[in-house]
């Protein structure tokens, strides 16, 4: 598919008015989307583990200007409060996907949305926000058009909310999303998330992700800028080739539930991430003491109990430890006992794999 096939041709009825909601969830990476090129186009493939607790809940009121004009018109609330601050990022967004979404200045729009972890938890709300803000619009355009199937709904809000912020394609569906063209994966593109489309192993199912909150300041280099810095980074390409190779390995992991070799994929791809963003120019580290000390402990912990813990990191100071539901009577009281001292206000939060976005 390309770009071309997202431009719709025409619409039955543009509706005077109604209401779309959808909750949708954040996801964290496995091998890592860290540069990119022009539209949004990723430089490696990546492909993450679908969140089931952190949700971003979104609703779209909509009413037909009296005359259509060249503005984009709308509010937002974010938890109940108007939110000017928030705007400019979101008109960024509408003037990305008008050409896909030709009726956007046809309308005033009420956005209205919420997130079920805190704000300030330094837990990024972007996958999240801009998959179900692609998802409202695109229920808006299926009431407006001739049916469309499920697969190519799921396809163009993917598509849509990787124009808002690339990790967003993968929050669409679950368990398993890629996004980024690889031949091992049919149907893989760079354009939008496919959900995982072979059989994966049952170790996997109900994994856990306990989020661990080192710190909820904000950060001092933004993904965007980070992304940014890959170009003219000194390894690159080779860090490219990594994450393909990581990839593929990940793929005969995920078939026979192989969890030593899935925790040297992960733990290496978190570390790699990290080691990006301390060998670009200008350099940056965006893990805290507590990090590594959180890393250590599972470290020795693992050794100690044979258990198969795991941690990933994303672009922040936040861990995410990994385990599988069979081990978590083993890990969850060691993660109390021993790692929640490391987060900011004894915070964390417990999620675990999940299926995607539901309509509200
Ligand atoms: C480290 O999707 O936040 O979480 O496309 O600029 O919005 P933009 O970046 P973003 O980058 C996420 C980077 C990451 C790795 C990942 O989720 O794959």
């Amino acid at each position: 598919m390309s770009e071309k096939d997202f431009i719709p041709v025409s619409y039955i009825t543009l509706k005077e008015k109604g209401v779309v909601g959808y909750s949708s969830p954040s996801n964290i990476a496995l091998i890592k989307y860290w540069g990119k090129r022009e539209n949004q186009i990723p430089a490696n493939p990546s492909i993450s583990f679908t969140l089931a607790a952190c949700m971003t809940k979104t609703s779209v009121e909509y009413q037909k200007k009296a005359q259509k004009n060249d503005e984009f018109s709308f509010e937002l609330f974010f938890e109940g409060e108007a939110k000017e601050e928030f705007k400019p990022k979101i008109k960024t967004f509408l003037k990305r996907i008008e050409v896909y979404l030709p009726f956007l200045k046809d309308y005033h729009l009420v956005i209205r949305t919420s997130n079920t972890f805190p704000h300030s938890s330094g837990i990024a709300s972007s996958a999240s926000g801009m998959s179900a803000l692609a998802l409202c619009f695109m229920e808006m355009e299926r009431s407006f058009s001739a049916p469309i199937t499920d697969e190519f709904f799921n396809r163009k809000v993917s598509f849509l909310a990787r124009l808002g912020s690339g990790s967003a394609c993968r929050s669409i569906e679950g368990p398993l999303v890629q996004w980024g063209e690889t031949a091992s994966v049919k149907g893989s593109s760079n354009l939008f998330g496919i959900k995982y489309p072979y059989k994966v192993h049952k170790v996997f199912n109900n994994f856990h992700d306990t989020i661990l909150l080192v710190d909820k300041g904000e950060k001092q280099v933004s993904s965007t800028v980070g992304h940014e810095l890959m170009h003219g980074h000194p390894f690159a390409s080779q860090r490219f080739d990594q994450a393909h190779d990581h990839l593929e390995k990940l793929g005969l992991v995920l078939a026979d539930g192989n969890l030593k070799d899935f925790i040297s994929i992960v733990e290496s791809e978190a570390l790699t991430l990290h080691a990006m963003m301390m060998t670009s120019n200008p350099y940056f580290i965006l893990m805290k003491p507590n990090t590594l000390s959180i890393i250590n402990e599972i470290w020795k912990f693992r050794e100690e109990s044979k258990t198969h813990v795991c941690f990933t990191l994303d672009a922040g100071a936040n861990v995410h430890v990994l385990y599988p539901e069979n081990e978590k009577d083993i890990v969850f009281p060691f993660i109390k006992e021993k790692l929640i001292s490391f987060c900011q206000n004894g915070q964390y939060i417990c999620d675990r794999i999940g299926l995607g976005a539901k309509k509200l």
